[in-house]
């Protein structure tokens, strides 16, 4: 009994001072960014909580190359004209994975990508409860990065995670991107996604 207690406050203390629900009430794809470096020791704690993300298997299919300096300047030569705002940023985290690197199970259920949507997905937080944005985007040319920083054909370059301190300047941003930086964009009512029971009934 005694040793049932110990475990389970063992357990619990785990969980003492965690705001997870705050971090994913603040998170934000924001866009105006602070000329401001990205410290080591902040990019050290984005690493790590990618590390300790689960994946199937616990196979981690994620490569990621962190980008800074003259790297850095050759990927923002390759974001698409909408993404013109991320020329601003600091660090770009450059996310690949494999498909032989995951799980494939039946029914078209190949893991990679999902075990490293989860992973950025856990960074993404964590970078929110620093104070760094950390935006991901799918606008670039992923063939032209590639062959930039030699990344291997049989790897998808899944997501250019966009990163730096929030700033003022919002010169490079369109109307719409200039309305999400004040407003959190839409979310589709509950039932729309969520269902009771079977397929199609409205959760609520
Ligand atoms: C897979 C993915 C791709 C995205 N691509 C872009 C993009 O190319 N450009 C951009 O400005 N935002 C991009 N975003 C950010 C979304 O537009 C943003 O998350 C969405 O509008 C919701 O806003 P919020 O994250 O602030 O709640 C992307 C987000 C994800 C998850």
């Amino acid at each position: 009994m005694d040793r049932e207690r110990d475990i389970y406050a063992l357990l619990t203390s785990f969980f003492d001072g965690m705001d997870v629900k705050e971090a994913i009430r603040r998170r934000r794809a924001t866009r105006a960014f602070e000329a401001k470096d990205v410290e080591g020791g902040s990019i050290d704690e984005l690493i790590e909580s990618m590390r300790l993300s689960p994946s199937c298997n616990n196979n981690q299919p994620w490569r990621v190359i962190v980008t800074r300096g003259p790297a850095l300047e050759k990927v923002k030569t390759h974001l698409s004209k909408g993404n013109s705002w991320a020329r601003r940023a600091s660090l770009i985290l450059v996310v690949c994975a494999r498909l032989d690197d995951d799980c494939k199970l039946a029914d078209r259920r190949d893991y990679y990508l999902f075990s490293t949507g989860i992973a950025v997905g856990e960074m993404l937080l964590r970078a929110t409860e620093m104070g760094v944005i950390a935006h991901p985007i799918a606008g670039y040319n992923a063939v032209a990065i590639k062959h930039e920083l030699e990344i291997p054909d049989d790897h998808v370059l899944i997501t250019l995670v966009i990163c730096g301190h929030p700033g003022t300047d919002v010169s490079l941003l369109s109307e719409k991107q200039l309305l999400a930086e004040r407003e959190r964009p839409p979310r589709r009512p509950v039932g729309e996604n969520f269902y009771r029971d079977r397929w199609g009934e409205p959760w609520r």
